[in-house]
């Protein structure tokens, strides 16, 4: 079969060869040696044999004698002839009349040598040479990129982080377990891990997993290879770490390290047991014992002093009214204000504002309530309830505790009487007495200073002089006509008359004028006002 396709493409070879087109940029040319057949003459040597004369005895003087002749001659020859021939370039081989470069596995003249070339690389149709497809190199493209580079030639560096390969052909980065993005920059998103980043996220209640190996970190206050478990009592935070500062069997959270405190305790350790009167979760309960029992803080339960039993140590071991060994001994408190008397020391418990071994004193001043231990609250000599404090004002003052002082105008208890005082009198917030203005007196300062009196409570003398007014509340004096000066004591200058001196006299012939009406004081001998006219004769 072989055999006769290569004499197949021989013969067609030689066919071909007549039909290139010398034009053709693809046909080279060459000088070919050919041999022909030819008839050629030639001088054909042959042995000629003569005789001479000569000394031989022997053969009668007569030797024989070789001498080489020529004839022409004819014989077939091979004669070696140059011709142009014409063939494909090597890298093309010849379909019909055309040079056809060689397919990628051919090279060389006639594409007759196959390419050693790997990895998809082209071969040089001429030489044979490998042109690696990218991401190879070696003479025969044999080898991957060194790592670290990639692409035609293996030039181009690779650009990938943390650890990733990258594909010598694409340089494309092909990650590390963990990692993620183009050039794997990027720590798998959250929830993810591993290989390609798809690998699921095994943490609960919020923990981390490490981008690689999917190991859980895990928030404060929780544990375990997924952070299932709340951390172990006693301790709390990141990595259950801490430990709880609770008290007295409280709990603490497991995430923060707040502390539930047990019933009977409070404070942020519970470091408190419950005040006094108070019990239970949160000391949210009050306690209910009588006669001093105490109270658990936990529970509630009383723990009664001598002499009382009972749940809550209400009831007396001594019938009322006795006490004392055997309940022989009469109680000595004041029934009225007792409470209770212990039944074994006849101690008495005095009723709210009681006071005294007896229960028969009242609070002393200043306080007030349960066995008389409140200090008052109220003030300016109000008075103070015994027993609820409350307080009553004295007169003048107001409030809740008697600090306010009556507004203007009012007076008395509560501050409830309004004022009477005239005349610009101001009033006692107490009692309402006014205190009148100069020149006013009366209970509700109505009445005018008498005349001839002025000031307060109408207790100065006038000093104005001739008859002049005196004013009730400076004691300044209006002068009569006439008159002039601070007390009225001066004449008016001569030549002047009236209220102040302020007129002038206007007379002729006349000592000065009446300093009181203005009339002219006439010399003897005339007469009129103004004096201008002369007496009548008579
Ligand atoms: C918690 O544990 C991890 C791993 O042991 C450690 O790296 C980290 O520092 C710890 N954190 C704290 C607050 O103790
Ligand atoms: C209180 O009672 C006792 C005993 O009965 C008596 O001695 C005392 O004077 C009384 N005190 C007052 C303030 O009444
Ligand atoms: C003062 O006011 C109180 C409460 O408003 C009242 O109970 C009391 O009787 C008043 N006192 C007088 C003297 O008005
Ligand atoms: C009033 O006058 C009298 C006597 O001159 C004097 O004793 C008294 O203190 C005065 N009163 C006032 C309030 O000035
Ligand atoms: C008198 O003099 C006083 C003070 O100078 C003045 O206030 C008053 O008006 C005068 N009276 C008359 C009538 O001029």
């Amino acid at each position: 079969m072989a055999l006769f396709v290569a004499g197949l493409a021989a013969s067609f070879l030689l066919q071909a060869t007549l039909a290139l087109n010398p034009e053709d940029p693809n046909v080279c040319s060459h000088w070919e040696s050919y041999a022909v057949t030819v008839q050629e003459s030639y001088a054909h040597p042959f042995d000629q044999i003569y005789y001479t004369r000569c000394t031989d005895i022997l053969n009668w003087f007569k030797c024989t004698r070789h001498r080489i002749s020529y004839k022409t001659a004819y014989r077939r020859g091979l004669r070696t002839m140059y011709r142009r021939r014409s063939q494909c370039c090597p890298g093309y081989y010849e379909n019909g009349d055309f040079c056809i470069r060689c397919d990628s596995d051919h090279w060389g003249p006639h594409c007759s040598n196959r390419c050693q070339c790997q990895n998809g690389a082209l071969c040089n149709p001429i030489t044979g040479a490998c042109v690696c497809a990218a991401g190879f190199r070696g003479w025969r493209c044999e080898e991957l990129c060194a790592p670290g580079t990639h692409g035609k030639g293996c030039q181009l560096p690779c650009q990938c982080r943390h650890g990733a390969s990258c594909d010598p052909r694409t340089g494309e980065c092909l990650c590390a377990p963990g990692y993620t993005g183009v050039y794997c920059e990027e720590l798998c998103p959250p929830g993810s891990h591993g290989a390609h980043c798809e690998l699921r996220c095994p943490c609960q209640n919020g923990g981390t997993c490490h981008h690689i190996t999917g190991e859980c970190a895990c928030p404060p206050g929780w544990t375990g290879a997924v952070c299932a478990q709340p951390c172990p009592p006693g301790t709390f935070g990141q990595n259950c770490s801490q430990d709880c500062p609770c008290h007295h069997g409280g709990q603490c959270d497991h995430v923060t390290g707040q502390c539930h405190c047990t019933a009977g305790y409070m404070g942020d350790r519970c470091q408190e047991e419950c005040p006094f009167g108070t019990f239970g979760f949160q000391c949210s309960q009050r306690c209910d014992c009588h006669n001093r029992g105490q109270c658990s803080p936990s529970t509630g339960a009383c723990e009664c002093e001598p002499g009382y039993k009972g749940p809550r140590c209400q009831e007396r071991l001594c019938p009322e009214g006795l006490h004392g060994p055997g309940c022989l001994l009469p109680c000595p408190c004041d029934p009225e204000n007792t409470i209770s008397c212990h039944p074994v020391t006849g101690a008495c418990t005095c009723q709210p504002g009681w006071s005294g071994h007896h229960c028969n004193e009242s609070c002393p001043a200043g306080y007030y309530g349960d066995g008389c231990q409140l200090p008052c609250t109220c003030q300016n000599g109000a008075d103070c309830h015994s027993v609820t404090g409350s307080c009553t004002c004295a007169p003048g003052f107001m409030g809740e505790v008697c600090a306010v002082p009556c507004a203007a105008g009012t007076y008395g208890p509560n501050c409830s009487s309004v004022c009477s005082c005239n005349n610009g009198g101001t009033c006692s917030p107490v009692d309402g007495s006014c205190t009148c203005r100069e020149g006013w007196q009366g209970v509700d300062c109505t009445l005018p200073c008498p005349s001839g009196t002025w000031g307060l409570n109408c207790n100065e003398s006038c000093a104005c002089a001739h008859g002049a007014a005196c004013s009730p509340s400076d004691g300044s004096c209006t002068c009569t006509p006439g008159w002039l000066g601070d007390t009225c004591e001066l004449p008016c200058p001569d030549g002047t008359f009236g209220l102040n001196c302020s007129e002038r006299c206007d007379c002729s012939h006349a000592d000065g004028c009446d300093p009181v009406t203005g009339h002219c004081c006439c010399l003897a001998g005339w007469t009129g006002n103004p004096s201008a006219l002369p007496l009548p004769r008579s």
